[in-house]
């Protein structure tokens, strides 16, 4: 691999997942590597990711390139036009990779600049994927296949995405619902941007100081989402986080009281925090998170017990 010694700080640079690039991606950003803390320059912009590009990455182990903070808004760009191509080509589990792999991307770009011009072509980004599982219904079926394993914001933020949106096109929703519940999913934690680092990303369990301010990011999710007029996706960030006994939060609402859109993610939600890894404890297999979530959840009638049955049905077609 050839480098080129470059003088920038590693904390002006963000994580992009190599799963996310496909050949021709990245066409104009520099693209770097951080090996011992110290960024060089892999690709100048210009030029494409190539195929052997991939190749060289994943043969050295390489799982994420990095680019400037301040290039975000070309990467979402880019990422505008690349999505749509994910989905030409036959449907099997490397594009359902390729595309949770992208929404990572995404999702790092608008955490790291929450302006409404990037939330806008993410929206955008949402949509043409809403419109491409409509055309590609299989891609549902294989959702559960490609749920990474991180505790990063990112990785969380598109497995709850690619889950949901599957499961939403397995409850039957089409068009405009659907649509709804892809871009909902999106931005279900888009208010976590105002959570303190060392708070999102303490190794260990938070303190209950600690978790009341993670508790606000509903709050926060819903002011920004209403801010930059996506009204119609606030609810989904405001109370993926209830109960249907009214022991959740913010608000303690109950029942039909909770959007039924934020209860689909947030069931995708706590199969997600349960199956992935977190500092404080490792992950549950897929089937001991269910019965956790049957004995915590349903039987305690937080979260309903219709909805789980289909939850297990979809995971179960996702098997096949
Ligand atoms: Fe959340
Ligand atoms: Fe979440």
């Amino acid at each position: 691999m050839s480098f080129l010694n470059i003088n920038i700080e590693p904390s002006e640079l963000i994580p992009v997942e190599v799963d996310g690039l496909t050949e021709g991606a990245a066409k104009e950003l520099d693209i770097f590597l951080v090996p011992n803390k110290k960024a060089v320059l892999y690709k100048k912009a210009g030029v494409p990711i190539t195929e052997k590009h991939l190749k060289e990455l994943r043969e050295n182990g390489i799982s994420y390139v990095y680019i400037r903070r301040r290039d975000c808004s070309i990467l979402i760009r880019e990422l505008e036009e690349e999505v749509s191509k994910v989905f030409q080509k036959s449907v099997n589990i490397e594009v359902v990779k390729k595309w949770a792999g992208k929404v990572i991307n995404l999702a790092e770009a608008i955490l790291s600049t929450p302006t409404q011009e990037n939330l806008k072509a993410a929206h955008r980004v949402t949509q043409k994927i809403s419109e491409s599982i409509e055309k590609n219904p299989q891609v549902a079926y294989l959702t559960a296949f490609v749920l990474k394993k991180d505790i990063s914001t990112s990785v969380h933020i598109s497995n709850v995405h690619t889950l949901s949106s599957g499961f939403a096109y397995h409850l039957g929703y089409k068009g405009k619902d659907l649509e709804l519940i892809v871009t909902g999913s999106f931005f279900h934690d888009i208010g976590k941007v105002k959570v303190p680092d060392h708070i999102l990303k303490k190794p260990r369990r938070l303190s209950p100081r600690e978790f009341e301010i993670v508790k606000k990011h509903t709050l926060w999710g819903y002011e920004i989402l209403n801010k930059f007029s996506f009204k119609r996706y606030a609810d989904i960030a405001l109370s993926h986080h209830e109960f249907l006994d009214g022991s959740g939060y913010p608000h303690g609402l109950k029942g039909e009281q909770i959007p039924e859109e934020a209860r689909l993610v947030q069931i995708c939600d706590i199969y997600e925090a349960l199956t992935g890894i977190r500092p404080y404890r490792d992950a549950e297999p897929p089937f001991s998170a269910l019965s956790l979530m049957k004995r915590e959840f349903v039987e305690k009638e937080k979260i309903d017990i219709e909805l789980y049955k289909e939850f297990v049905l979809f995971l179960h077609k996702n098997r096949k």
